[in-house]
C-alpha cells in the first residue's frame, strides 16, 4: 500500500492566537497513531508560528513533519528580508514548498530562480515540494515530490478531475527522479478519495480547507 501524503498550505492566514486555537484543536481531534504510521501529514504554516508548531504539536505528535512555503535561493548572507536553508535548523522542518503558482505570479519568481531555492533546500536536508502547473512547468534537477496544481482549481472550488490529475501524474512521473506526485487544487474533506485512490497520485496538497483543523482531519481521515 502507498503511503500518502497530506500536506496543509496556511499561505498567509492565521494569528499567533488562531494559530495555537488550530493546534489545541487538531491535537483533541487526533487521536489516531494509525494514520501516522500510514500517512506523511505535513503542516506548512506561516514561518512565525513554526516554533508554535515544533513546540506544541510536533512533541506530543511526532510522526508529523512541519513544512515551509518557501526558501531564499541564497545561502546565508546580506540579503534583507530572506530566510534560508541555515536560518531554519533547529525548527524541526523537513519540507519546503517550491514554485507555487502564487509565488510565481505575485514574486515574480523564475524558473531560474525555483531551481536555485530546490538546491538551498536540499543543502539543509529539507525536501522540496515542487509545484507544477502542467506538464509544461520545467521540473529542476533533484526533486523527488512534485505537487501538481492547475492554477484554475486553485481556491476555485473546481478542482481538476481525478481522472486528468492522474494522467498528468503519470506523465510528470517520467521526469528524472520523480516517486511521488500530490494533487492540489481545491481538495476537500468530500472529494479527497477521489484523487488519494488514483494509481499514480502519492497523497495531495490542502490549501484552504486546512485552515480549519476539522476539516484538515476529515481530509487526513480520508484520503
Ligand atoms: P486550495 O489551495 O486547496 O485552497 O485550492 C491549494 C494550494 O494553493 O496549494
Amino acid at each position: 500500500m502507498k503511503k500518502l501524503t497530506i500536506v496543509g498550505n496556511f499561505k498567509s492566514h492565521k494569528t499567533r492566537f488562531d494559530i495555537q486555537n488550530w493546534i489545541e484543536k487538531f491535537k483533541i481531534g487526533f487521536n489516531d497513531q494509525f494514520l501516522l504510521d500510514t500517512k506523511h501529514i505535513v503542516i506548512a504554516p506561516p514561518l512565525p508560528s513554526l516554533q508554535l508548531f515544533s513546540e506544541r504539536l510536533l512533541s506530543s505528535l511526532p510522526g508529523l513533519s512541519l513544512g515551509v512555503q518557501d526558501i531564499s535561493p541564497f545561502s546565508a548572507g546580506a540579503y534583507t528580508g530572506a530566510v534560508c536553508g541555515e536560518n531554519l535548523e533547529g525548527y524541526d522542518v523537513s519540507f519546503a514548498i517550491i514554485g507555487h503558482s502564487e509565488r510565481r505570479t505575485y514574486f515574480f519568481e523564475s524558473d531560474e530562480v525555483l531551481g536555485k531555492k530546490v538546491t538551498e533546500a536540499k543543502k539543509y536536508n529539507i525536501e522540496p515540494i515542487y509545484c507544477v502547473q502542467g506538464l509544461e512547468t520545467v521540473i529542476p534537477e533533484g526533486v523527488s515530490i512534485v505537487a501538481y496544481e492547475p492554477v484554475f482549481a486553485i481556491g476555485s472550488g473546481h478542482p481538476d478531475t481525478p481522472e486528468n490529475a492522474d494522467t498528468v501524474a503519470k506523465q510528470i512521473k517520467q521526469a528524472q527522479g520523480v516517486t511521488a506526485v500530490l494533487y492540489g487544487g481545491s481538495v476537500t474533506a468530500d472529494n479527497v478519495h477521489r484523487f488519494t485512490s488514483m494509481e499514480h497520485l502519492d497523497g495531495v496538497l490542502v490549501g484552504g480547507a486546512s485552515l480549519d483543523s476539522d476539516q484538515f482531519l476529515k481530509i487526513i481521515v480520508n484520503s
